[in-house]
């Protein structure tokens, strides 16, 4: 070989081996810099030297020039289909696996007497794919088609990153034939709708049509910047290398030479029991999936009972389609209301005919808001398309106009135009919607109250703060729910009671509920449930809450204050919250769960948390201005101060905690004053303007040679007021805090020691901790070795933690940590 073709060879493999790395492994061992430089190296060759071009070479995922049309491809094994199997649910969700037992029934059957095993695995939502490789290089790829005949789409496929264009491994046959299925993941499809819309082009319906659209394209250029992926399923012929005697081996095999399987989604069990409980995991597990599947399939593990169960007509007995319920049906809209949450925000809600869809029946669908119905056209009568995918808030996806119901409408031409156009005819009947298009009311259904949009906004707001009783019902469902308060027993309907008889208004009057104000609740909405139309179900009916129904029942009946107990017991059991859970309860807009640990670890108490300036919280990590706003505007409020302190004094105790989010990194004068609220100004000349006040608050309040926009901002009350407000936090908390601060500089302990993090701490993110350990003079890296002093594991650690155990290093809990960081 001359230079030049080892050359290219040299690069073809290793190229190869790095897309082999970086699609298929998900483990790039070089900078994507480094690829792209060999990449256009080898490019530059093969302009050079066509002719020592590989067949391998990775310059055709690029994608060639445009074909005339498909060539036809004769399938040498057919590509059959598979039975379909159901398993409904009924109302409380329990499976009715019926169809699976009889498949399992015909399988045994079959096998006289001979114990099957199952794999079961995802049935992708794609398009079937044929895949030739000729002494391990990949020579042909075909469609389905009719599944005698498909259509060649090899330039297509070669652009397929996880498609290996040479086999890997040592075993490579010298004639392979692998089906499986190729997709689109849910966020590429995401994504290329995007750029579809951006592109003002039409979007696709669902990640199949986009990937069957995409490796449809004559032009494979096209086809390279769709993304797509490809997962294998069986091998239909092979001649040479390793022979499977089991279906698990032959994807074990696929594996080897290279491809990726759906790690984690598939298995391999005993009984139809097993399979049947691991398919019911899937249905829960499908919407966090990054693929779409339809489904299971369940298939005979042996090779040889799949051979003796043979076919009927074009489906194997050996492998059945145990399909998930649509997540999309069709029912018709009978009414449009609106919802009001817990921070006012008016939801369009769809009362929707009862239709069986994702498993469940819904009546409701969410319409999200006025622009949503509006670009929707969303109507009453209309027949709408509904999606339930997982737990998910059922949806109207769209409408189908073709069903609209119309009504005759005479239409009397009068303008000068139009009468030129219906000369004949100056009155006219024709058809038009029956109803109008869906506006959202101007004034909240439940206090009156008008109902505001803000300026760029998409959520309408109900006006009514705590006089909506929707809102308060909210607010308190949220305080008390499980990732806040955590209020044992307290559900959703005894709230919605409570504040319906005003026995509550806010948070503090939970904690002076006593049995008597229960039992009267209880009561007064017995007599209001038997007063309705529908029979109640009894004394207990309208009483259970989110936890424990049936036993809530159960003890009602036997003792009839014992529900009250439990509720009075829930809510004495909360009034010690972590500080994070106890900040997430107060509701303040966009301090979800996580924002809500920030503040808990910056400031370590909610004393410090009620006074932080706003500035200050917008150089926290991950708050932004509009979020330090929010934050700081409802403790600006002495509504909402009384309100805590109302809390405080019925006995609420948010526990503190260390501050493990250092302060001074965050209280950097270019980075505090770069964030003032409604003055703009870069970092670089923030710090400017501190230099030039002398390094001062003082000097910021009152230097007169500081630039003129300056002193306009400051000279305004709430401006001057929230210098006042720096200058207390500097002097008071500020260096509190860093008295709490754990590890604020070398820890002996640390210091010089390798750490490795895996898992989910609980408290800590990943590079709060590392920020933490480096601070105190520890290194944090990214394997185990015996070099590794300490292994710091959280929940769901895997193949380090092993490892960590293996070579004896210590391991950590994050409390470990924090203590050797103390
Ligand atoms: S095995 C003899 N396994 O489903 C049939 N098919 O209805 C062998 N599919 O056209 C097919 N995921 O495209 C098999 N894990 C899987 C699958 C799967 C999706 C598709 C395949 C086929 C259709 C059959």
């Amino acid at each position: 070989m001359n230079p030049t073709a080892q050359r290219i060879k040299y690069l073809t493999d290793l190229l190869n081996r790095y897309a082999y790395e970086y699609y298929t492994l998900d483990a790039p061992s070089v900078p994507d810099a480094e690829y792209d430089k060999l990449f256009r190296e080898l490019e530059a060759l093969e302009r050079n030297h066509p002719e020592l071009k590989l067949p391998d070479s990775p310059t055709q995922r690029v994608g060639s020039e445009p074909l005339a049309g498909f060539a036809e491809v004769r399938h040498e094994v057919p590509m059959l289909s598979l039975t379909n199997a159901f398993s409904p649910q009924d109302e409380n969700g329990v499976f009715d696996h019926a169809e699976m037992y009889a498949f399992d029934e015909r399988v045994r059957g079959g096998l006289n007497g001979e114990k099957p095993e199952y794999v079961i695995e995802p049935k992708f939502d794609g398009l079937a794919i044929s895949l030739l490789y000729r002494d391990g290089v990949l020579i042909q790829a075909a469609t389905r088609g009719d599944g005698t005949t498909g259509e060649d789409v090899t330039q297509n496929v070669k652009t397929v990153s996880n498609i290996p264009l040479r086999l890997h491994g040592e075993n490579i046959p010298e004639l392979i034939e692998i089906r499986g299925e190729v997709l689109m993941l849910k966020a590429d499809f995401a994504a290329l709708n995007q750029r579809q819309a951006e592109n003002g082009q039409k979007p696709f319906a669902n990640p199949r049509n986009a990937a069957a659209g995409s490796l449809r394209q004559l032009d494979s250029r096209i086809t390279a910047q769709r993304k797509l992926h490809f997962f294998p399923y069986s091998i239909a012929r092979q001649q040479g290398g390793f022979i499977a005697e089991e279906h698990l081996q032959e994807l074990g095999y696929c594996k080897e030479l290279g491809f990726s399987l759906p790690d984690g989604n598939f298995g391999c069990f005993p009984n139809i029991d097993e399979v049947l409980a691991f398919y019911e995991q899937m249905q829960q597990k499908r919407p966090t999936l990054p693929y779409e599947i339809d489904g299971m399939v369940v298939k005979v593990n042996s090779l040889a009972q799949q051979e003796k169960l043979g076919f009927i007509s074009r489906a194997p007995r050996w492998a059945i389609a145990h399909k998930f319920p649509a997540e999309e049906a069709l029912t018709i809209v009978e009414a449009i209301d609106v919802q009001i949450g817990r921070t006012g925000a008016v939801t369009p809600v769809a009362r929707l005919q009862p239709v069986f869809v994702g498993g469940v029946t819904v009546t409701n669908a969410t319409l999200h808001n006025q622009d949503e119905v509006s670009r929707k056209d969303v109507r009453v009568g209309d027949t709408v398309v509904v999606r339930r995918a997982g737990d998910v808030i059922p949806e109207v996806v769209r409408v189908i106009f073709e069903r609209r119901p119309m009504q005759e409408a005479n239409i009397t031409v009068s303008d000068g135009l139009q009468d030129d156009l219906f000369a004949e005819t100056p009155s006219e009947t024709r058809a038009e919607p029956l109803h109008k298009p869906y506006r959202l009311p101007t004034h909240c259904p439940i206090c009156r109250s008008e109902i505001e949009r803000e300026e760029g906004e998409a959520v309408a707001r109900c006006s009514g703060g705590m006089l909506c009783q929707a809102q308060r019902a909210q607010g308190l469902i949220h305080f008390a729910s499980r990732k806040a308060m955590d209020i044992d027993g307290l559900g959703q309907k005894q709230i919605e009671q409570l504040v319906a008889q005003d026995l509550v208004r806010h948070f503090a009057d939970l904690y002076r509920l006593d049995i008597p104000t229960l039992q009267k609740m209880k009561e007064t909405a017995d007599k209001a449930s038997a007063s309705e139309e529908e029979p109640s179900n009894s004394e207990i009916g309208d009483f259970e809450g989110e936890t424990g129904n049936t036993l809530l029942a159960k003890n009602n009946k036997k003792q009839p204050t014992k529900w009250a107990e439990n509720i009075l017991a829930g809510i004495e059991a909360s009034k010690t919250p972590e500080l994070a859970r106890f900040l997430f309860a107060l509701g303040i807009r966009h301090v979800g769960e996580r924002t809500a640990k920030t503040l808990a670890q910056a400031f370590g108490t909610l004393e410090h948390v009620r006074r932080a300036p706003e500035p200050i919280l917008a150089c926290l990590p991950d708050i932004g201005t509009v979020v330090a706003h929010s934050i700081a505007h409802f403790f600006a409020q002495e509504a909402q101060q009384a309100m805590i302190d109302e809390l405080l004094a019925v006995g609420v105790a948010p526990q503190s905690q260390a501050v493990t989010i250092p302060p001074l990194r965050h209280a950097e004068p270019q980075r505090w004053i770069a964030r003032l609220p409604d003055f703009k100004i870069s970092e670089t000349k923030a710090l400017a303007l501190w230099e030039l006040a002398g390094q001062s608050i003082e000097g910021l309040q009152t230097d007169k040679a500081l630039p003129a926009d300056w002193q306009a901002w400051r000279s305004k009350p709430q401006n001057a007021a929230l210098l006042e407000n720096m200058k207390t936090f500097f002097a008071q908390t500020l260096s509190n805090l860093q008295d709490e601060t754990i590890s604020d500089g070398i820890n002996e302990a640390v210091a010089g020691k390798t750490f490795v993090l895996t898992g989910t701490l609980p408290t800590l993110k990943r590079d709060q901790a590392q920020a933490l350990i480096e601070t105190a003079g520890g290194k944090v890296s990214g394997s185990v070795s015996k070099k590794t002093d300490y292994v710091v594991a959280g929940e769901a650690a895997g193949s380090k933690l092993e490892k960590a155990q293996t070579l004896g290093v210590a391991v950590l809990s994050e409390e470990e940590l924090l203590t050797l960081l103390r």
